[in-house]
């Protein structure tokens, strides 16, 4: 019997227990399926799992290789097979005094490195000590999309708490809409931006770019240069693009986008949270990677979070997956997820190119908590699909003043969580159908003692380790992104049709149409 057809023997099985039942079948079933890691509680007892499904989802892990494919990656062997190159962002939280070579070449030294020279700029700005005018800086704009945005912005929002240095502002959108209502608000005098792009070659982060240069260029003249530093693997295109090598902040190619807020991406959130700050966010993933390669797989949570996922999605068949952060300051989590998971596993072709015969990641989607319930949540529990949810609540906000709030911010997210596995029959709902829950709907929680730079640190790294042991279970390269490129292909080719407003020469009549219209309208 395959491994899948174990755990689908265990589904048929399972199914038809209330979940419920299954806690009343055991009273130590939240022991047996939470774990901890320092401050860090992940209950995943509300899922159908029992004792038997688990050892089989343990004994398919085990099948893959994944202790051999952790020590694969964390060791630097080119495990990005389609593009040859190594996978390290665990390195760029490595300890100063471990050695990890790629090449021949320790690259521990060159991380940290960069990392002193980030420290030292940012001490400089938010000192007041670097004036690219002879005024203090107020506001950095970090212009970036994909992992070189997603990533600092919702590790900049996350943590504003910490936040003692000048304000940071995000443009991504190659929608003028996007940077013209930031700068808005913003003195070019008191303004530094920063370029960040692994490539710097990507279209919205270059046209961006350059319309932040002639607004600083005009206002300021020559200091306009002062103004900009780059974080990037392609210095020769920061050079072209005028910026000093003193401001420019580099990776490395084994460094993936949608990996990177742990290398000079973090750059803004080094200068708004400072230099420490930074150091306790990489040593709370380094936390997590420690865990991760050390701790046996049973107890092991991003090894654990990755089995449920593939229970629910291969052998449950459910499509897509909820992450509900009660953490208003987490509104960014989903969005950063969605990038970490799906552009990383949303594929159907193995590593050796053949067709995955799975279902690979799910649709994930997600709103903070209590946000959601007002929106969505009457699909989660009454919809016709299943939507497994991953719940995230701090012990302890920073508002002690408003505790009262914090209290009924816990209370919400821990009984949404119940209703969704308990429902309500028929009966207790007096035989109200439309009152009826079906209940057995499954969720995991993690449960933090307070949202800070370390455990923040911790979170995104187990979610990071997750999508590469799913990889390994599918099969799949998560480290390239092959399936973004033909669109951006199109889009150069559609871009000169709209400016030689030749719509005839589009490839399909649909283009061609919708083109044609577009172009009467902008003359309207
Ligand atoms: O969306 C494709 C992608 O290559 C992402 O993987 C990456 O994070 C983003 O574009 C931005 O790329 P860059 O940092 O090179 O500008």
């Amino acid at each position: 019997m395959s491994c899948y057809d174990d755990l689908s023997a265990h589904w048929s099985r399972l199914r038809k227990q209330s979940m419920r039942n299954l806690f009343e079948q055991n009273p130590s079933r939240f022991n047996a399926m939470s774990l901890q890691c320092k401050d860090i509680l992940f209950d995943f007892s509300k899922t159908h799992l029992d004792g038997d499904a688990i050892s089989a989802l343990i004994a398919l892990a085990e099948k893959v290789g994944i202790e051999e494919q952790r020590v694969a990656m964390l060791s630097g062997e080119k495990i990005n097979v389609t593009e040859g190159r190594a996978v390290l962002h665990t390195a760029l939280r490595s300890d100063p005094e471990c050695s990890i070579t790629v090449d021949g070449k320790d690259v521990v030294p060159d991380v940290h490195d960069v990392l002193s020279r980030m420290a030292e700029f940012s001490d400089a700005v938010r000192s007041g000590e670097y004036q690219p005018s002879g005024k203090v800086v107020t506001d950095i704009v970090n212009i970036g999309i994909g992992g070189s945005d997603l990533g600092p912005k919702m590790v900049a929002d996350a943590l504003s708490p910490y936040s003692d240095g000048p304000r940071v502002h995000f443009v991504s959108n190659v929608d003028g809409a996007d940077i013209s209502d930031t700068l808005a608000g913003l003195d070019p005098e008191t303004t530094l931006f920063i370029i960040a792009s692994k490539t710097f070659t990507t279209q919205e982060t270059m046209t961006n770019a350059a319309t932040a240069k002639s607004w600083v260029q005009d206002q300021v003249g020559e200091n306009a240069g002062n103004h900009f530093c780059a974080v990037s693997t392609n210095l020769d295109a920061t050079r072209a693009f005028g910026i000093s090598d003193d401001r420019t902040f580099g990776f490395w190619d084994w460094v993936g986008g949608r990996y990177s807020v742990w290398s000079a991406i973090g750059l803004p959130v080094m200068i708004a949270i400072g230099p420490d700050g930074f150091q306790e966010f990489l040593s709370g993933a380094r936390l997590a990677d420690q865990h991760f390669a050390d701790a046996p797989l049973l107890e092991n949570i991003p090894v654990m979070m990755a089995l449920i996922g593939i229970w629910h999605r291969n052998i449950c068949d459910f499509s897509t997956m909820a992450l509900l952060p009660y953490d208003n300051r987490l509104s960014n989590f989903p969005r950063w997820l969605q990038q970490l998971d799906m552009e990383s596993n949303g594929k159907t072709t193995t590593k050796d190119g053949e067709r995955i015969a799975r279902k690979t990641s799910p649709i994930i989607f997600g709103e903070p908590g209590t946000n959601g319930q007002h929106a969505f949540y009457q699909l989660l529990h009454q919809g016709a699909d299943i939507v497994p949810c991953d719940f995230l609540i701090a012990a302890q906000g920073h508002e002690p003043e408003l505790d009262h709030q914090h209290r009924l911010l816990i209370a919400n997210c821990i009984a949404q969580s119940e209703a969704l596995m308990k429902g309500q029959t028929l009966e207790e709902a007096g035989n109200n159908p439309h009152r009826e829950f079906a209940g057995n709907r499954p969720s995991c929680t993690f449960v933090y003692r307070k949202l800070d730079p370390k455990t923040l640190g911790i979170l995104m790294a187990f979610y990071e380790h997750k999508t590469f042991v799913q990889g390994v279970i599918w099969d799949v390269n998560p480290f390239d992104q092959f399936g973004v490129e033909l669109g951006k292909h199109l889009g150069k080719g559609v871009e000169k049709l709209i400016e030689d407003e030749t719509p005839e020469k589009a490839g399909d009549a649909s283009t061609q149409g919708l083109l044609r219209y577009i172009l009467e309208s902008r003359k309207t």
